[in-house]
Parts: structure tokens; sequence; C-alpha cells
């Protein structure tokens, strides 16, 4: 008993739990995830299974991606990604809904599926069935060797390492980086990017695990916002565009491990539904960069505090405007829109936790859950 105690306190490396860890581990694993793909000097990415695919890539009429959970959060960023640099319409799909209903899959499709496990029984379900109408299956799993590794006609590993929290974390931040890596590297090819934006993401993407760090040290103040909040019954989170899907990860993220009601909205949604929900004991957090519809977020604010709610910003370094709106602001270091979620879900996996810990959670094993979800 002792040994194992002592097993798993040495797993942890001294953190209290392995999500803490995780969530610390971002910074060197995003760099292990690019590690021998991304050339940033010599504007070059390299990827093996995009490489030997990439007549595949270009033919696509249509990208579909299926996945589950947060491996879905990533797959929405990469809507975006994928569409603004490489023009390619993309779909975004719960596994357990397209395997379900008789999607249309054409052999012109590609279709991406993103799991940590490489084995969650809907993904590989959705999987079998693409392959099965002749769509050309390209998988982003962190696990060698997984299920989904195996199945699908080619893929990118994350290198995320073993994730052991329940709540996903670091495998997330992965996920979009081989996302990114990939959408760059078929601009590039298709010649949808100038050679200038190419080249500006590159060097970007290079730096971000420094970026990443820097937003680690939102801890403190997550924490403080946290012990403010760790008793509220629901939580609205907002954001736009690339941030829209970290709003309904950071939700999700909350939900999980403290059990508290949240709910992820585009920001603009908010008026035709959530806004009734609004009064002083809202808090809404929402992720407000300055690159991005800053604008139109800043208003989304004014919405919110002239009815009360209560707000948690997460703002650009520097910020003046929504700081003068704002309840609590978490600062970020800059970056460009495209891989600005890198960042603002940084500072929302700490206060999940935060109020997780708070709250006396398990927050490594919260109830209910499974790390993979083997059952359909
Ligand atoms: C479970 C986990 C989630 C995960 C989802 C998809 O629900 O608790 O953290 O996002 O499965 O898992 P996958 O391994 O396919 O990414």
């Amino acid at each position: 008993q002792e040994l194992q105690m002592n097993l798993e306190q040495i797993e942890k490396g001294g953190y209290d739990h392995f999500m803490l860890k995780e969530i610390y581990e971002q910074p060197s694993v995003i760099t292990d995830t690019y590690r021998g793909r991304l050339h940033a000097n010599e504007g070059i990415i390299q990827m093996s299974g995009v490489e030997d695919n990439l007549e595949k890539f270009l033919n696509a009429e249509r990208i579909i991606i299926v996945a589950c959970g947060t491996s879905w959060h990533a797959g929405l960023v990469a809507e975006y990604i994928f569409e603004e640099f490489t023009r390619i319409p993309v779909e975004v799909e719960y596994a357990s809904e397209f395997r379900y209903r008789n999607p249309i899959i054409n052999r012109k499709d590609v279709v991406i599926a993103i799991s940590q496990s490489g084995e969650t029984a809907d993904t590989m379900a959705a999987i079998k069935l693409a392959k099965e109408k002749g769509a050309f299956v390209y998988g982003v799993c962190n696990v060698v060797g997984s299920s989904i590794s195996r199945e699908t006609h080619a893929g990118s590993h994350t290198h995320a390492g073993p994730e052991i929290g329940v709540a996903s974390t670091k495998a997330f931040t992965t996920q979009i980086t081989v996302l990114i890596m990939m959408a760059l590297r078929l601009a590039k090819a298709k010649g949808t990017l100038s050679k200038t934006d190419f080249h500006r993401y590159l060097q970007e993407l290079e730096i971000i695990p420094e970026k990443v760090k820097e937003a680690l040290e939102t801890d403190a103040k997550a924490k403080e916002i946290a012990a403010i909040f760790k008793n509220t019954q629901n939580c609205l989170y907002l954001g736009r565009g690339y941030n829209f899907p970290v709003a309904l990860e950071g939700a999700l993220k909350l939900k999980e491990i403290s059990y508290i009601h949240a709910e992820g909205y585009p920001a603009a949604e908010m008026k035709h539904g959530p806004i009734a929900l609004i009064d002083e004991h809202m808090p809404v957090i929402v992720i407000a960069p300055k690159q991005g519809h800053y604008d139109k977020i800043v208003s989304n604010i004014q919405e919110i505090k002239s009815r009360s709610g209560i707000i948690i910003a997460v703002v650009t370094k520097g910020d003046t405007q929504v700081r003068g709106l704002a309840d609590y602001i978490i600062e970020i270091p800059e970056t460009s829109d495209a891989l600005s979620p890198l960042i603002t879900t940084i500072p929302l996996q700490l206060l999940s936790y935060h109020i997780a810990v708070m709250r006396g959670c398990n927050v490594d094993q919260p109830r209910n859950l499974a790390k993979s979800v083997t059952v359909e």
C-alpha cells in the first residue's frame, strides 16, 4: 500500500494531481509534438503521413472530422483553421452521431479521426464506416499502436506522452498543434496562404511553448478567482471564432471535474437564449483576446454588464478596454487569432482545476467518467 502511494507520488512529479502535472507539461509536449516536423527558419513542415498522401489531401473536396469529447473540440478548432488556411470545406461530427445516420461520404472525402486514447468505440465505428464508403481516413492519436492508430490509413501522432487525468488537457493542445501543422502544410501546397503569412505562422508556432509557459503564470490569478466562485451553481463560457470551441472546452472541463453546471456558447448567440439566465449570480467567463472579433466581444460584455452578470475576462496583456468593464481579468500573452486557442485554453484549465480541488472533488478520477470509453 505504502509502496503504491510512493510510486504515485513519484509519477506525479511533485504535483498534487496528474491533471496539474499535465497542464504544466504543455510547453514541453507541444515542443515534442512539433519537433522534427516544424522547421521555421527553413519554411518547412515535414509530416510523413501528410507527405505520403499529399495528393489525397489536395484533391479532397471536403474534410470530415470525427471525434468525441475534448477531441471533438480540437476538431472544431481545426475546422476554423483548415477552412481559413486551406479553403477546403470542413465538417466536424460527433463520431456517435455520424455513425448512426447513414452519412454521405464520397471517395473524395478525407476523414480525420481525432482521439487521445485511440480506443474510443464510437470514433472507431465511425472510421470503419468511412472506410467502407471509400474515404481516406487519417488519424490524429496520442497512443502509439492504439486501435485507431492501426485502423486508419495514415496519421500523425501527438506526442503528449501518457495522459492519466481523466479530464484531457495536454492531449487537447497537442492535437491542435498537429492540426495546425497539417493545415499549414496543405496551405503551402495549395497556395492558399501568402508566403508572408505562412512564414509568420511557422515562426509563431515555434515560440508558442514560451507563450504557453507565460500563460501558466495565470495560475495564481486562476486560484484567486476559483476561491471566489467555487460555490457557484452555474457558469457560462463565451468566445467567438477560434475561441468559440475553447469556450466549449472550458465549460466541459468545469463540468467534468467540479460538477458545476457550465455551458459554452458562441458569444453572439447569447442573445438567443442564455442572456435570459444572466443576473448577479451568474459568472460569465469571456474569452476576449485582442486579436479576433474584439469589438464585438466588448459589446457582448457590455450586454452582460447591463444585466448585472459577473464578468471574468481572459484578455491580452495590456488590455485596457475590457479591464474597465470586467470584474476580474486574466491576462495572457498575445498571439495571432488562429493560434490563440493554444493560449486561451490554459487559464481555463487552471480555473477548473482549482475550483475542483477547493470543492474536494476527485480531480484525476471524476465520478462517472472514464479515460477511454470503449463501450457504445
Ligand atoms: C472520454 C474522456 C475525455 C475524452 C473523450 C474522447 O470521455 O473522458 O477526456 O475527450 O473520451 O476520448 P479520446 O481518447 O477518443 O480522445
